[in-house]
């Protein structure tokens, strides 16, 4: 049975739910995390939610001298590894930052995991890898590659790179987790999503709207071959997705050796203007919003065909979009009381 579970990036938005969730399920989370894109307070807040704190090291995953501290202070069983940047539009500007980071860091970790004789991984994978799919829901057997940016590229590269760490060593187990479109906060308001600036995502620029810090949301393209032109997408509450790490890490636990792939979505797909509609019944009057020219790089229509991970991991996503929303309007509101 696995007990301490190394999680990179885990003062970041998907990895401090996943803390929680490993908390709550028995693990012992040990912390690396940079800060580059999150805050130290996360730690007090998890403390806060579960009664635990857990350990917590501001260390960068290309430092492999620091990564051998950790190793070596605390018998690691597994590792969630979160640790990454995810700006798409900055990705474009700047690919070897995302190339560094995301890629050396990741060998780096899969180097030290080696010196230590842990060979057991769950990847932050994303649906970006299936590009521009051919055809929806998709499956995991669909066509990967086709991404257009270097930050998706990362993504693509890396889950490679850990199928040929596992050709050179059957001893691994890996689990790529190729995550749809999470949004949703913690119900308690004190840890979610808060980016710095203007939000490139759909949800968190929503909610900066709904408290008033920008006048109306723009709506990127209503000519789409969808329901209603704007583009349709499978919104996963974040407390569902990284329960998902537990499944995962729960498989890795009995089913020994192999590299795991899994969708993480709910398999329905909804529209910009669904979530306006859903969001607006959460605030109680109409969110402001504006028909824009389409964003480059955006496709059409994405969601996932859920089916293998309800099968191999036993994963089903519960929340539905008006918890979504509910849940990230309130940590909106939490964070606007801490101002
Ligand atoms: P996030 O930015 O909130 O969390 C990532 C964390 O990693 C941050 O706390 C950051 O400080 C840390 N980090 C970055 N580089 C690091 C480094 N070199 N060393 C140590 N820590 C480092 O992002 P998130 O939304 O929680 O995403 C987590 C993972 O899931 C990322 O790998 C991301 O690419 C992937 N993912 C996210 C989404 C999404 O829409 N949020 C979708 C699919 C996949
Ligand atoms: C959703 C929908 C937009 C903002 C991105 C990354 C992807 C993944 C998740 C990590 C689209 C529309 C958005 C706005 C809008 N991350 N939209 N107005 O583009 O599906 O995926 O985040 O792996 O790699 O590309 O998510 O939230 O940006 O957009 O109309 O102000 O909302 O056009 O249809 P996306 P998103």
């Amino acid at each position: 049975m696995y007990k301490n579970i190394l999680v990179t990036g885990g003062t970041g938005y998907i990895g401090s739910h996943t803390v929680v969730e490993l908390i709550t399920a028995g693990y012992t989370p040990i912390i690396v995390d940079n800060l580059s894109n999150s805050k130290a307070d996360v730690v007090d807040r998890i403390e806060k939610i579960t009664g635990v704190r857990p350990a917590f090291y501001p260390y960068d995953i290309n430092d492999a001298e620091s990564l051998r501290k950790v190793f070596s202070s605390h018998k690691i069983d597994s590792v969630i590894h979160f640790a990454g940047l995810k700006a798409v539009g900055e990705s474009v500007a700047l690919p070897l930052k995302y190339y560094r980071n995301n890629i050396t860091g990741t060998v780096t970790l899969i180097e030290v995991m080696k010196e230590y004789q842990v060979k057991s991984l769950v990847f932050s994978s994303s649906a970006t890898v299936y590009g521009d799919p051919e055809v929806v829901p998709i499956t995991e057997e669909a066509k990967v590659g086709g991404c257009t940016n270097p930050y998706g590229k990362t993504k693509y590269f890396i889950e490679e790179i850990l199928k040929d760490v596992y050709v050179s060593d059957n001893s691994f187990d890996i689990a790529l987790l190729r995550y749809f479109n999470p949004v949703g906060a913690h119900e308690s308001g004190l840890i979610g999503e808060n980016p710095n600036g203007i939000p490139n995502n759909l949800m968190p620029y929503i909610t900066q709207v709904a408290i008033g810090k920008r006048p109306h949301l723009n709506v990127f393209g209503n000519d789409y071959d969808t329901h209603d032109g704007t583009g349709v997408r499978d919104y996963i509450h974040v407390v569902d997705l990284a329960k998902g790490h537990i499944c995962a890490l729960k498989k890795l636990e009995k089913e020994a050796n192999g590299v795991f792939i899994y969708n993480l979505g709910t398999g329905k797909g909804y529209s910009v203007l669904d979530m306006v509609k859903a969001f607006s019944k959460v605030l109680g009057r109409p969110l402001p919003y504006q028909i824009a020219p389409r964003r480059a790089g955006d496709i059409a229509t994405c969601y996932a065909d859920p089916t293998l991970a309800e099968k191999e991991l036993g994963f089903k996503a519960v929340y539905d979009l008006e918890k979504m929303c509910a849940d990230s309007w309130h940590f909106q509101q939490c964070l606007k009381d801490e101002e």
